[in-house]
């Protein structure tokens, strides 16, 4: 009999400060109406001194009380980020402690499609036997790589902690997940460290980005829904990285998805890039409109370029 990786817990957390499009007109040469009107964000969470650990370790709880599980009953916990708390040890590490778990536990790089090349991973080690119960986290503090007097990315990005929990089930889960990645595009969006021992911050190309997002993101949904034998019809959710209200609509539309089945978190996180998705999740289950038996389609796209998808019964 087939395992299959089933969601049974979500849970998030943001970090209570919060940057309105009024605020950054205040240091930046921009607008409400410029940065609205573009992307879709209004405000975003921003930290103060948290750390991407920090901001994990509530959104894990939650995810784990959601499950009814302890840390203990944990198998592996997989952590994606971009703004890992050191170098080494891997920020999942420091959570395992944090939460008093004693499982194996990691960290995956993919910038915002960090989520769902986590997902794919756990599923993995679930489908083969090898783990019961995974914590698959998405946690960032995108603020302390950002050039705060660059208005082009300064408005887009910010922090924020998302969770599953992943239970093999003999009935269903993830049904189908598909990874890309494509190393030509480095000059469109990266961090410009040239040392390790250097920050950097975020620099981008957001035009050329922004169409390569789409199109990437268009085609992957076609093909999930081609190889699952479904059109968006199937799909009740749609829970996509939260990069900008334009992206998201654009492949919606490609794939003839009405906007009411998209959770969109956008206009409230802005770009939490690993964590956007589990939080948007989370957010999605606990207001009541996923349920059970939900067919739910993740998306996700970042730096790389690396892109992958996740379609799952919930
Ligand atoms: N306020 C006012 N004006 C601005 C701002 C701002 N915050 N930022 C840029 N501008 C100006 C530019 O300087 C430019 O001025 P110019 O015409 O005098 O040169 C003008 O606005 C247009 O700039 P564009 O970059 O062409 O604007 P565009 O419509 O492409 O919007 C944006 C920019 C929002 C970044 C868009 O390209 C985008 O969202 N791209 C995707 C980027 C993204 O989502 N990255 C996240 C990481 S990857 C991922 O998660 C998918």
């Amino acid at each position: 009999m087939k395992n299959f990786a089933r969601i049974i817990g979500t849970g998030s957390y943001l970090p209570p400060k919060i940057v309105t499009n009024f605020d950054l007109e205040k240091t930046l040469d921009t607008t409400d109406e410029w940065i609205t009107s573009r992307t879709g964000i209004k405000e975003r969470r921003i930290v103060n001194n948290e750390s991407t650990c920090d901001l994990a370790v509530p959104a894990c709880l939650n995810a784990l009380s959601m499950a009814e599980l302890k840390p203990q009953d944990i198998d592996f916990i997989i952590l994606s980020t971009t703004t890992p708390d050191k170098i080494f040890p891997a920020t999942a590490t420091m959570l395992q402690n944090r939460l008093g778990a004693s499982c194996p536990a990691f960290d995956i790089q993919a910038v915002c499609a960090g989520f769902v090349f986590a997902l794919n991973t756990a599923q993995q080690y679930i489908e083969n036997g090898s783990a019961t119960n995974i914590l698959v986290v998405g946690s960032e503090t995108m603020s302390k790589i950002v050039d705060w007097n660059d208005r082009s990315t300064a408005i887009l990005f910010a922090d924020g902690a998302g969770a599953v929990v992943l239970s093999a089930d003999n009935n269903t889960g993830i049904k189908y997940s598909k990874l890309y990645s494509d190393g030509n595009y480095l000059s469109s969006l990266q961090v410009n460290n040239n040392r390790i021992n250097e920050l950097g911050t975020i620099e981008m190309e957001g035009n050329e980005v922004f169409k390569i997002a789409v199109n990437k993101l268009s085609d992957l949904a076609e093909e999930t829904l081609k190889e699952c034998n479904m059109t968006s019809e199937n799909i009740d959710w749609m829970i996509p990285h939260q990069a900008n209200i334009r992206i998201i609509s654009a492949v919606a539309k490609r794939i003839k998805l009405p906007m009411e089945k998209v959770i969109l978190t956008v206009e409230k996180h802005g770009n939490t890039s690993a964590a956007s998705i589990p939080l948007a999740l989370d957010i999605g289950i606990r207001d009541g409109r996923i349920n059970k038996g939900d067919t739910l389609l993740f998306e996700g796209i970042g730096g790389g370029f690396s892109w992958g998808s996740v379609l799952a019964e919930f």
